[in-house]
Order: C-alpha cells, then sequence, then structure tokens
C-alpha cells in the first residue's frame, strides 16, 4: 500500500505555476507529478545530509598528475576513510591531469569530512561533492 499512488490537490500563484512549468519543461520532465516528487526526495536527501544520516554520493577530483605530493596525499586521505569508500576509479584525463570519482556511502557528517578533505589538498585543481539518496 505504502507505493500506491494518491493524488492531491496543489493550489499555487499563477505566476509561480507558469515559472514551474516552464523550469520542469526546461528540464525535460512531461507532466509535474514526476517533477514534484524530484523535488519533495530532492528536499529529503538534503535534510537527511544535514542531519548526519546515511547517504549516497559521488566525489569527483581532478589534480595535477605530475604531483606525487598530491598523489601520496589523496591516497592517504582514502585510506584513511576507508569504512565508506565502495569504489574509486582514476581516469587519465589529458597528459597533465587526473580525475578520480570516488563513489561513498554512509552518514553526512563523514561523507562531508572526506569531501573536504580530499578538496582542501594543495594541487586539487576542482572537487565536488554530489549527494544523493542511499536508497531508503
Ligand atoms: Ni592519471
Amino acid at each position: 500500500m505504502k507505493n500506491k499512488l494518491v493524488r492531491f490537490g496543489v493550489s499555487l500563484e499563477g505566476e509561480l505555476l507558469r515559472r514551474f512549468d516552464a523550469f520542469i519543461g526546461a528540464e525535460g520532465y512531461s507532466n509535474r507529478s514526476k517533477a514534484i516528487a524530484d523535488l519533495i526526495r530532492k528536499e529529503f536527501v538534503t535534510d537527511v545530509f544535514a542531519k548526519g544520516g546515511q547517504v549516497a554520493g559521488a566525489v569527483t577530483i581532478v589534480y595535477d598528475h605530475h604531483s606525487r605530493e598530491v598523489v601520496n596525499t589523496l591516497l592517504d586521505i582514502q585510506h584513511d576513510h576507508g569504512g565508506i569508500i565502495i569504489s574509486a576509479q582514476h581516469v587519465h584525463l589529458d597528459h597533465d591531469n587526473c580525475l578520480e570519482i570516488i563513489a561513498v556511502k554512509g552518514p553526512g557528517a563523514k561523507v562531508k569530512a572526506l569531501a573536504d578533505a580530499l578538496k582542501s589538498v594543495k594541487g586539487v585543481k576542482h572537487s565536488t561533492l554530489s549527494v544523493t539518496s542511499a536508497g531508503r
């Protein structure tokens, strides 16, 4: 029963609805229901992450391949956070740059601590953390 679809009515200002329809159209949604459900889930993920609950995610880092110090520091940090790292993929972007994609799953605070530690390493050019639902 918990996954049964339930219809409900929503009242919005006309201008807000017009902007919402334009927004979700540009995002590729063909109807409002899926768009609204996704927005709700996005807020739930943000809330779970903020409260330190279980999340999944991906950390991406781009760094200078020639700096052995960066490579070693990034590896040390990953070994220190082994409990929340599911896998790591290394891509040789070009002659100078490496891209690493680290899949993580764990408490929000630990995921954030890992992402913060990686991005603050000298020599890391750019880093992102994408947080998503752990599936529950
Ligand atoms: Ni590489």
